[in-house]
Parts: structure tokens; sequence; C-alpha cells
């Protein structure tokens, strides 16, 4: 696996690869890598094929994070994650510092402007900015045919696949499941910075779903279903519930009535310091 540092170091070693012709995939992450990332590099290899390459970067992003959000206490751990992408037989590794992605002067951003103010981006201003900036630059430098991004940043998915249709961006973006711990907890880099009480409690977010899930077929109208899973949710005296939201699954839209598309239930709740996040796809029938 080759370990980069430079734009220039992974651009020369992609450029060989691309001159084969074989796809290149890429997989974006901010380290401390946990089995939800892992799916998604076996996601990437598989749309890669045997001739097929996987590149995955790590990089926490500091211009996702707000004033007083927890860039300084984001975990990491380069040398595990390193063996972890050796692992699952990743192909390119780029792991720059701050200082080789962001430009002193650099003043160009992008923005999915009605998206980055709604859901998440209401309760962290400027995030999808940051997102849709960096990751428009890591296309940029990697330049690959397809990438892979996880369904549990359900908003962050919908604003990659909007900034490529918008900028016509020539790049298959492919989203892949949310996987879980043995509770229900999605899978998350900041889980190891909950308390023992606060893990615990924290599986009350995929209870309320999976209920939330079986009743969504019974003729329940959206309002209802999500004051039955903020009621839920605040039956945990742990959790500090942030937002609970309903929106049509394909546009984000809101709802209110009767479901009759498949829509998505998008939680946000904080225990302690740690913000966590999660969603359901739910069906009428
Ligand atoms: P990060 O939180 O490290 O997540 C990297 C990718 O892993 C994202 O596409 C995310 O949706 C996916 N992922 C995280 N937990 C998952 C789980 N339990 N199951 C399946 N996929 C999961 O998301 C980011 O980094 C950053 O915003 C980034 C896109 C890298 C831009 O900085």
């Amino acid at each position: 696996m080759h370990i980069c540092r430079t734009k220039a170091a992974i651009r020369t070693t992609i450029s060989d690869w691309r001159a084969t012709g074989a796809p290149v995939v890429l997989v974006p992450t901010m380290g401390f890598l946990h089995d939800g990332h892992l799916s998604l590099m076996h996601r990437a290899r598989e749309r890669a094929g045997k001739d097929g390459r996987v590149v995955a970067t790590i990089f926490v992003n500091p211009t996702q994070f707000g004033p007083g959000e927890d860039l300084d206490s984001y975990p990491r751990d380069e040398a595990r994650d390193f063996d972890l992408l050796r692992g699952v037989g990743v192909d390119a590794v780029f792991a720059p510092d701050a200082r080789e992605i962001y430009d002193p002067q650099a003043q160009t951003i992008v923005e999915t402007t009605e998206l980055a103010r709604v859901l998440i981006g209401r309760l962290r201003p400027g995030h999808f900015r940051g997102v849709a900036t960096i990751v428009t630059k890591l296309f940029n430098i990697i330049r690959p045919d397809a990438a892979v991004f996880g369904e549990k940043d359900f908003q962050q998915l919908a604003v990659i696949r909007t900034m490529v249709r918008d900028l016509d961006m020539d790049i298959d973006i492919i989203g892949a499941p949310i996987m879980r711990e043995a509770d229900g907890l999605a899978m998350s880099s900041r889980n190891v910075r909950l308390t023992p009480a606060d893990r615990a409690a924290a599986s009350v977010l995929a209870r309320a779903l999976d209920e939330a899930q079986s009743m969504a077929p019974t003729g329940i109208t959206a309002s209802r279903l999500r004051s039955h899973v903020r009621a839920r949710l605040e039956g945990e005296p742990r959790a500090q519930v942030q937002s609970v939201d309903i929106r049509d699954a394909a546009s984000l839209d809101s709802v209110s009535g009767p479901l009759t598309r498949p829509a998505v239930i998008l939680l946000a709740v904080k225990f302690g310091t740690v913000f966590l996040i999660d969603n359901r796809v739910v069906h009428p029938t």
C-alpha cells in the first residue's frame, strides 16, 4: 500500500494507474477507522474490479468543524488505520497535514446553498461548506472515477450528490449502508468518547428508529411519527435531543401528513459532549 503525504506524491502514484484505463475508486475519511469505514473500502473494491485501484484518504478537515466543536479532541490513530487499510487491500492512502491541503491565501469555497443550511447544517453552520470544499479538493487531487460515502451521514451524501450534479463532476457517487454495533448503535469514530453510561444509553437511537420503522406502514402521519420518536429519545435522561426530523427520502423536503413515499428519519442527539447522528429510511407499505 502506498502512503502519500503530499498532493504531488498521490498524483504521481495515481497517474501511473490511470494510464492503464482501470477505474480509480476513492473513499474519503477522517480516520480512526471502524468496520463502517472498512465496509466502504470493500464496496470500493467491488466497484473497482480486479484491475481497478482503491484510494483512501485520512484527513481531519479543520474547515468542517465549528468553533467549540471537537477538532482538537477528534480521535486519531494513524498507524492502526494504515494496518486496517492494508488488511482490506487498499492500494494507496493519502494522509496529508492541513498545511499541505489549504493554501494560507485560500479564498474559494464550494457550498450547496439550500442543503447546507437545513437540518444538521442549522445545528452546525458552515459544516457542509467545509465538507463540500474538501471533497471537491480531494476529487480534483485524485480525479477518481467513483467515490463511496456512507448513508450514516445521510445529509452529507445528499450534499455530495447535489454538488456533483450542479458542478458537472464526472464521478459516480455510491452510497453504502450503515454499519451498527451489536446493540444497534451506528458505528462512529466518536463513540469511543462516550462514557460507559452514555455508551449504554446511546442504543436508544437505534431502538427509536426500529419502532418508527414498524409504525411507518400503519397509516400514521409524519408529524405523529416524529413526536413519537422524540418522546422515545426524551425518555432517556442522558440524551440531549438536538433534532428529530422526517423528510422525503429522495428530496429531503419536509413532510407532515400521512406517508405516501419513502421518508427518512434523521436524529441528532448529544450525550455529554459527544454529538451523535443516525437515520433510517422508512416505507409507507
Ligand atoms: P468520517 O466521519 O470519517 O466518515 C467517512 C465515511 O465513512 C463517510 O462517508 C461516512 O458516512 C462513512 N461512515 C461513517 N460511519 C459509518 C457507518 N457506521 N456505516 C457506514 N458508513 C459509515 O464523513 C466524513 O468522515 C467527512 O465528512 C469526509 C467526507 C471525509 C470529509 O471530510
